[in-house]
């Protein structure tokens, strides 16, 4: 594609610059909270971090007990959800009614939870799944819908299917907004997906990532995956600045085609991480949410869409167990680090204060001990053997090309492949051994950008995680501009 539709003009930052002077806060904003963490906050000290700052929504992976337990009675509306590797079981009846019993109806008291919504499934349809969820997803949405109605709660509790951005595109021969439709190989579940959707009054669940558009192509102009001066693009008149404007606008041209213009969107995840990529660092992530959060206080909206959108921010706290066959940056996504403490500065209500969030309180770490690479060992001969053997059983995605670490020498990278193994192994001695490559001491080794953490005590020794939470990668990208 060529660059006719560049213009240069600075009309919407001025527009959101004068909605500013007048102020408002991000009203119902919500976070995800991904728990595939190898050390895991007690679920109390998470709900009150999210209290503490002013969070109102939540969004789940699972339905878990202690996170559901925890939630009880502190009035953040939530939606909880249904992995992918349980909505074939769904689409029997009764393992939904089962399901909804367990999961919902347990928890629909007077201090009990406030859940809004269930999402069936988490981006069943990406081009990666090889529509191994294709048959699935619509009658699992179908039968958890109607366990809820038979339950009585589906008034308030809407099933939802929280979608890809590439479950929908435009034509690489007009790659506008306005020409936005379901991608043809999903054509029938998409519109048996919108029209129950539609007929139980429940939301379309979109994530957006303006980041995995830079990731995905190098072409893409830096700019526009922000909201501060990207050259715009017209389409019929309207000036999209910023691909995620563009991208949200995509979908509701896709849903108009299918005769449901007016279907309520929710942004189930969008968010920038801080590592693990040229383009995750901190600075990137301030920039984008310095953007994204004063465009939600003010509901600009976008040009087809004006006015509030409900937001889910990806995400709450790092997460250091997740795939990475997506990418590096996929455990770096967290607004908050590992240990729940602030990453940088970052104002919700969206009037850009440059002031930090409310860390986790009272949170307990391991001893101050770390393992490095012994500097005196002779035989260096299983060096690589080691450190491959420390990074395939805790995170080093630090280590990477433009990540925090990158800079280390090989000695810094043997050390800091062996503390975060060591840290994952909760500090115990055998952990720090590799075949006498390892020694531990109570110096903090960290050098530059790069820290060498302390784990927190875990509170659960939960080993699995029951729910398989990979994250969206554009594997096809037809218009890098609305992608
Ligand atoms: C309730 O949710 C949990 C956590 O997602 C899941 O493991 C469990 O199977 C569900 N219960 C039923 C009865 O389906
Ligand atoms: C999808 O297909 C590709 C290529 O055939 C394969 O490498 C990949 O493992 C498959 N993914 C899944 C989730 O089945
Ligand atoms: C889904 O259904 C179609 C049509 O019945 C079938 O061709 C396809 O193999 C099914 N896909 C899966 C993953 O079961
Ligand atoms: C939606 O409701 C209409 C009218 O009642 C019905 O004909 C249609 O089958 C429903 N669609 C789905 C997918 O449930
Ligand atoms: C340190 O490790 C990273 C990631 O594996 C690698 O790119 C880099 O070249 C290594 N540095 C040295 C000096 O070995
Ligand atoms: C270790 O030092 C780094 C860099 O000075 C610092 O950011 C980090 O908080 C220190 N870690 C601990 C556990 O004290």
């Amino acid at each position: 594609m060529g660059n006719s539709g560049f213009l240069a003009t600075l009309l919407l930052p001025t527009f959101l610059c004068v909605h500013l002077l007048f102020g408002g806060s991000v009203n119902g904003l919500g976070v995800n909270w991904g728990t595939m963490a190898t050390h895991k906050l007690p679920p109390e000290t998470v709900v009150q971090m999210l209290k503490d700052n002013g969070i109102t929504k939540v969004k789940l992976f699972d339905a878990d007990s202690k996170t559901m337990d925890a939630l009880a009675g502190s009035d953040l509306e939530v939606m909880v959800a249904i992995p992918n590797d349980q909505l074939l079981a769904m689409n029997s009846h009764g393992r939904a009614k089962e399901w909804v019993k367990k999961n919902i109806t347990t928890y629909n008291f007077k201090g009990g939870v406030n859940i809004k919504y269930v999402a069936v499934g988490n981006e069943p349809f990406l081009t990666s799944y090889n529509g191994s969820f294709l048959n699935t997803t619509f009658p699992a949405l179908q039968n958890i819908q109607n366990a809820l109605n038979d339950a009585g709660v589906g008034d308030t509790i809407k099933a939802t299917v929280p979608l890809n951005a590439d479950v929908y595109n435009s034509p690489e021969s007009n790659p506008v907004p306005s020409a936005g439709r379901f991608r043809t190989d999903i054509s029938g579940p998409m519109s048996q997906i919108v029209d129950f959707l539609a007929n139980n009054s429940a939301p379309f669940t979109v994530n957006i990532y303006p980041f995995l558009s830079l990731y995905g192509n190098d072409d893409f102009p830096f700019n526009y995956a922000f909201f501060d001066g990207g050259n715009p693009i017209v389409d019929n008149g309207i000036q999209y600045a910023n691909v995620f404007d563009a991208n949200f606008d995509t979908l509701v041209s896709a849903l108009k085609a299918v005769g449901r213009g007016d279907m309520p969107i929710i942004i189930g995840e969008v968010g920038w991480p801080t590592d693990g990529d040229k383009n995750a660092n901190m600075a990137n992530a301030q920039r984008f949410y310095n953007g994204l959060l004063p465009k939600l206080a003010a509901n600009t909206g976008t040009p087809l869409r004006p006015g509030y959108i409900e937001v889910y921010l990806f995400g709450l706290i790092d997460e250091d167990a997740k795939s990475i066959a997506p990418g590096d940056f996929e455990r770096h996504w967290g607004i908050f680090r590992y240990d729940g403490q602030p990453k940088f500065p970052l104002d919700l209500s969206g009037q850009n204060q440059n002031k930090f969030l409310t860390g986790a309180k009272d949170v307990k770490y391991l001893p101050q001990q770390w393992c490095m690479f012994n500097p005196n060992a002779k035989d260096v001969g299983k060096l690589v053997d080691n450190i491959n053997y420390a990074c395939t059983f805790a995170d080093c995605t630090a280590l990477g090309f433009g990540s925090s670490c990158n800079s280390l020498d090989a000695n810094g990278n043997a050390s800091y492949a062996f503390n975060m193994y060591y840290q994952v192994q909760n500090q115990k001695d055998m952990a720090c051994n590799f075949q006498g490559l390892g020694i531990i001491t109570t110096q903090n080794i960290s050098q530059g950008t790069c820290n060498f953490i302390i784990q927190i005590a875990s509170s659960s020794s939960s080993s699995s995680s029951p729910s398989v939470v990979i994250l969206a990668i554009f594997t096809v990208l037809t218009s890098y501009l609305l992608f």
